[in-house]
């Protein structure tokens, strides 16, 4: 849906958002406008939540005005947590950080999100798309903020059966605020290479299950740690196996890594064989190597190597 900007007569430092309706959507401030170094800092507020089409709209044109003004070559924007982040995204931002507490909402304290971007990464349409990894029967795709509903979804569906394999979570952690909290903090590790936090999902694009490449180091190491999860739904279909085996072809082939390590709880046979079909070998057990589940549990190790995952 396209919308319209329209300047607040007599306040130079804001704007109305009208949808093509002409109801007004939301609302756009000036923070700051530094001319000697370039930046301009901007706060969104949006009254109808999670309008990825309006925001898009919004955002696209806001940026090329500003750019194609000149003299403005790094913008920052400041949104309510509840905004739909793929906006952002999609339009070539980076999540720059998060400010806890800013907002009172209803006796609650929410945080805002600020998002960056220079006129260069506009300009040159260099877009950090999401990275989807695509298999016979199953996607991966990175998971972002806007997608805590998902994951909420997920582990609330799951709770029992993740219990067992999974660290100890408290209830909060089955809820929108603390989901996005963690996307927002896997997708900030993302950005800086040190971890890739996929979703997997099935050909009606339903998120079945969870694949984590974390502790990502290059130079002399190039090494990394994978863990996931199969939603109960769709365990013993091969889901998984597949999944292990694009998520390693890529971090070997595309990501340049040498070795990848990963642990399962001593009687896991299930995830145990699901490693040794993409190649992993066992080293030996780690002695209290996780607390899950109440107790610290000795786990069994596996690795993998570039050359182990040639010679399958
Ligand atoms: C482990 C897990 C990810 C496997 O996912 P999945 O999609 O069911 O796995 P796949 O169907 O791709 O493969 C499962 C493999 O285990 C085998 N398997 C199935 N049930 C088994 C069992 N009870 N004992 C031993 N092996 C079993 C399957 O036969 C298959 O191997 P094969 O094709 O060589 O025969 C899933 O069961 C899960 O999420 N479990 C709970 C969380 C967990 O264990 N996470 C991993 C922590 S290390």
């Amino acid at each position: 849906m396209e919308a319209r900007l329209e300047k607040v007569p007599g306040r130079q430092e804001e704007f109305i958002i009208k949808d093509s309706t002409g109801i007004t959507v939301g609302r756009i401030f000036s923070v700051e406008i530094n001319i000697e170094n370039h930046f301009y800092i901007l706060r969104i507020k949006l009254y109808k939540e999670n309008d990825y089409e309006i925001l898009r709209s919004v955002l696209y044109r806001l940026m090329k005005g500003i750019f194609a003004a000149g003299g403005i070559y790094k913008v920052n924007i400041f949104v309510d947590q509840t905004i739909d982040t793929r906006s952002f995204i999609d339009l070539g931002f980076e999540l720059e950080g998060v400010i806890e507490d800013t907002i009172w909402n209803n006796g609650h304290c929410r945080f805002e999100l600020l998002f960056g971007i220079t006129a260069n990464r506009f300009n040159s349409n260099q877009i950090k798309n999401r990275v989807v990894l695509k298999g016979k029967n199953i996607n991966l795709k990175l998971l972002l903020p806007s997608d805590a509903d998902k994951t909420l979804d997920y582990y609330t569906r799951n709770k029992e059966h993740l219990r067992p394999y999974e660290p100890e979570r408290d209830d909060s952690f089955y809820t929108m605020d603390v989901q996005k909290k963690i996307l927002i903090e896997s997708y900030k590790q993302y950005l800086n290479g040190s971890s890739i936090n996929y979703g997997i999902f099935n050909v009606k694009d339903e998120l079945i299950g969870k694949i984590q490449l974390s502790n990502i180091v290059t130079g002399i190491f190039k090494n990394a740690f994978v863990g996931y999860s199969m939603d109960i739904r769709y365990e013993g279909r091969g889901y998984m196996k597949e999944t292990l085996k694009l998520v390693v072809n890529y971090a070997f082939e595309n990501m340049k890594l040498h070795r990848i390590e990963a642990s399962t709880l001593v009687d896991n046979n299930r995830s145990q064989n699901v490693l040794m079909s993409c190649g992993f070998k066992e080293i030996g057990i780690s002695k209290k190597y996780l607390f899950i589940d109440g107790m610290w549990r000795d786990h069994k190790i596996f690795y993998c190597t570039k050359e182990f995952y040639k010679n399958l």
